[in-house]
C-alpha cells in the first residue's frame, strides 16, 4: 500500500529565516505518529508548509498517497485528504457547528445526506451531540474545543490528519479525553501526525512511533523510550546523546545594560 504521508529532505524559509532544514518523515496508513520538539523547532511551520500556507520558500518533496502535495493548491490538498487541527481553535459566533460541518463536507464533495449521517454518527462516538447547535467553539472549554477539532476531522474523513498541540493547555481529564479521541480516530485509511510537548498524553495513547524534532529536522525516531528520555532529561539530553550543538538565540547578543543607556550601574 502507498505510504500516506512521505516527506523527503524538506526545507522551508520565511523572511530569510531557515525554519525547516532537511526534514524527512514517513507515516503509513493506520498509524499514529507523535512529533515532539522544543518551542520554535518548526513543528507548526511543518503543518503550515504541508497545508500550503503561502509565504514560505520551500525545497524538498512531500506526497500524500503518492500525489505530490506541492503540485496542489490549498483546496486540492484538503480535498486530497490533508486536514489540520489548530493549536488555537478560533471561536466563530453565529455559525453553528452542524452548519459549519455541512458546508465543509459540501466543499469536499460529500452529499448532504451522507454528511448528516456522518455528523450524527461521529457525534455519538465523540460525545459532541450537545455542541452541534451551538456556535463553533463559542464558550467551549479548552478541552471541549480540542475534542471538537478531532470530531470535525473524524466527520470530514481525512487521509492524513495533522494535530498541532492537541493537548496544550488541558487539564488531566481533558488530556485523557483527547487521547481517547485520537485513539478513536484510528483507522486503516488514516495516518495521524500528533504534535505534542508533553509525554503525559502518551500515557493514555500509544503512538506507533515518536519523532524528536530539533532545529527544523527530525533528529531521532523510536518508541516510548524516547518520550521517557525527554521526560527525564529534556531536549538537552537528546542533544547531548546525538552531539547536537544548541543553536545560538536569534538577534543581536546584547548585554542587558545596552538596553538602558542611562543606567547608573554596571549590569
Ligand atoms: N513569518 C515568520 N518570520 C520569521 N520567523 C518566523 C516566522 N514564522 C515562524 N518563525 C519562526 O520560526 C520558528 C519556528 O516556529 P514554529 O511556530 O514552527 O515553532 P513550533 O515548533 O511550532 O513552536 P511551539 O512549540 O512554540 O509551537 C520560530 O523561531 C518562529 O519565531
Ligand atoms: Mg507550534
Amino acid at each position: 500500500m502507498t505510504t500516506a504521508l512521505k516527506i523527503n529532505d524538506l526545507s522551508a524559509a520565511v523572511d530569510g529565516k531557515q525554519i525547516l532544514d532537511g526534514l524527512s518523515l514517513e507515516v503509513p496508513y493506520g498509524e499514529v505518529h507523535a512529533i515532539m520538539g522544543p518551542n520554535g523547532s518548526g513543528k507548526s511551520t511543518l503543518c503550515h508548509v504541508l497545508t500550503g500556507k503561502p509565504g514560505y520558500k520551500v525545497t524538498g518533496s512531500a506526497s500524500l498517497n503518492g500525489d505530490d502535495l506541492f503540485e496542489l493548491s490549498v483546496d486540492e490538498r484538503s480535498r486530497a485528504g490533508l486536514l489540520q487541527s489548530f493549536q488555537y481553535p478560533t471561536e466563530v459566533a453565529g455559525v453553528r457547528l452542524r452548519d459549519f460541518l455541512l458546508e465543509a463536507a459540501d466543499e469536499r464533495g460529500l452529499g448532504p445526506d451522507d454528511a448528516m449521517a456522518r455528523i450524527e454518527e461521529q457525534a455519538v462516538k465523540f460525545d459532541m451531540g450537545r455542541f452541534l447547535d451551538r456556535a463553533l467553539n463559542d464558550d467551549l472549554s479548552g478541552g471541549e474545543k480540542k475534542r471538537s477539532e478531532i470530531y470535525q476531522l473524524a466527520v470530514l474523513g481525512p487521509r492524513v490528519a495533522l494535530l498541532d498541540e492537541i493537548d496544550s493547555g488541558l487539564d488531566i481529564d481533558a488530556v485523557k479525553q483527547v487521547a481517547k479521541a485520537v485513539e478513536g480516530m484510528r483507522s486503516p485509511d488514516l495516518a495521524v501526525v500528533m504534535i505534542t510537548h508533553y509525554s503525559r498524553i502518551l500515557r493514555y495513547l500509544t503512538p506507533d512511533r515518536i519523532h524528536v524534532m530539533i532545529d527544523g529536522r527530525i533528529v531521532d525516531s523510536g518508541g516510548h523510550e524516547l518520550a521517557e528520555e525527554l521526560e527525564d532529561g529534556g531536549y538537552d539530553a537528546v542533544r547531548r546523546r546525538l552531539g547536537i550543538e544548541k543553536a545560538p538565540e536569534d538577534g543581536p547578543q546584547r548585554k542587558p545594560a545596552d538596553f538602558f543607556t542611562d543606567t547608573p550601574f554596571d549590569v
